[in-house]
């Protein structure tokens, strides 16, 4: 038996995620947490040695004195929480369009005058490495102290080779320097910039001759994103970046029906793209390309949120028609500012009309599946990273309920305490 370094027990409600079957999880399953009361978690180093019952657990394992013991009585305990679409590397705030926002402007009005994406952009462009990074640290520790411990990260406020690949370096140092796990991807693609705008077609060849294969030789990044939306990439735009960036070895993913029906699910599922994101206008047809492809439907209900609108995408149906779905917050300074999982599970369940427990499973496992991290993270089971949050609930129904506050009570990062 290997020495356990750290025994989590007495929890009230351990929820493992587990399951006999690989892949994410869709419909009835999404229900399951593989709840299991009076449960604990035994840690060796960084992984999971065993789960279950605490009799049983006790009677599997050799505790010693050097073993960290954490009573979870009237506690839940939950695997890290995955936040699989972040964008958390820029430099000023954009809370000057918030306001105008407040006061009647679009999103898509404000990205059409300048501000918006491109004014990051301006701004990502005048900070060195050190300066990105010094700027990024305090946001991963927000998303750490909220219970997430693995996030993808996008670059896309670079927008030219340099200014790409410094993001992506940064990514990687942050990375190297922090204990959240950061899963990069290259969104070269997120607007064309100020000074492609009368000339595009120029900007496309600079992404699929240049960015795409430099990023893919320096190995900066893991998959490769376009903002498929009108007035920024079209479809055809898109499949030829997604095409390219395959063809590179970069996993495709898609910002899909977000602010106008684009026919971006359907695109996503013919790439087939590991997921498509937002989907707020998403056809019938595109949910069931979907879910023939193995596509997973990643839902970003901060954004709405964020943006004051109502328009939440159509979670419930998805669901009920087999599509897997996964949740994260879309961290980024123009239409989701907020690195907490806990608040987007409140509005998965209030405005999306999930229940806790689906919302769980989308902000767990399946998240971690939509980076393709369902064989390492997202539940507790052997062999799996040990990211595990301790929670001051007694049920797991608390944390979408109560909400806007933070309940964490202890953070395990790959085996270690560090909260
Ligand atoms: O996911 N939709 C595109 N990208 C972000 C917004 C980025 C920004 O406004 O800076 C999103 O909502
Ligand atoms: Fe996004």
């Amino acid at each position: 038996m290997k020495k356990i370094t750290l025994l989590i027990k007495n929890a009230k409600q351990l929820l493992t995620l587990s399951s006999d079957k690989k892949g994410p999880r869709r419909g009835k399953e999404m229900e399951d947490l593989g709840l299991i009361e009076d449960g604990a978690v035994a840690v060796s180093g960084k992984k999971v040695v065993a789960v279950g019952k605490t009799k049983d657990v006790l009677s599997r394992i050799e505790v010693d004195k050097k073993t960290k013991i954490i009573k979870a009585e009237n506690k839940v305990v939950l695997p890290g929480f995955v936040d699989c679409h972040t964008h958390p590397v820029f430099g000023a705030t954009r809370e000057e369009e918030f306001e105008l926002r407040i006061k009647g402007k679009s999103y898509e009005e404000i990205a059409q005058a300048g501000g918006g994406i491109r004014s990051s952009v301006r701004s990502v462009r005048q900070l060195s490495r050190e300066e990105l990074v010094k700027l990024a640290l305090p946001r991963l520790n927000r998303f750490l102290s909220y219970g997430t411990t693995t996030i993808e990260a996008k670059s896309g406020y670079g927008l030219s080779l340099k200014d790409e690949i410094k993001i992506l370096e940064v990514i990687k140092k942050l990375n190297q320097i922090n204990p959240l796990d950061l899963v990069p991807t290259f969104l070269g693609a997120h607007e064309i910039p100020d000074e492609y705008r009368e000339r595009r077609e120029e900007y496309i060849d600079l992404l699929v001759k240049q960015m795409i294969p430099e990023v893919a030789k320096r190995k900066l990044a893991y998959f490769c994103d376009v903002f498929c939306e009108k007035n920024v990439f079209t479809i055809e735009e898109s499949r030829k970046i997604l095409e390219t960036a395959k063809n590179y070895g970069l996993k495709p993913k898609l910002h899909a029906d977000q602010l106008t029906p684009s026919g971006g699910a359907e695109l996503a599922a013919e790439i087939k793209a590991i997921s498509a994101d937002h989907l707020e206008f998403v056809s019938d047809s595109g949910i069931d390309r979907m879910k023939e492809s193995g596509t997973i439907a990643v839902l970003l209900p901060g954004s709405v949120f964020g943006l004051g609108k109502d328009n939440y995408p159509p979670a419930r149906k998805m669901i009920e028609r087999g599509l897997p779905v996964a949740l994260a917050t879309d961290f980024n300074p123009g239409s989701s500012f907020t690195e907490s999982m806990p608040i987007i599970l409140s509005l998965a369940c209030l405005r999306m009309k999930l229940t806790p427990a689906e919302a769980i499973t989308s902000a767990t496992i399946n998240s971690a599946y939509a980076i393709d991290k369902g064989d390492s993270a997202g539940s507790l089971e052997p062999g799996k990273k040990a990211d595990i949050v301790i929670w001051n609930v007694k049920n797991y129904k608390e944390l979408p309920y109560h909400y806007g506050v933070n309940l964490v009570d202890k953070i395990i990062k790959n085996g270690e305490i560090i909260r």
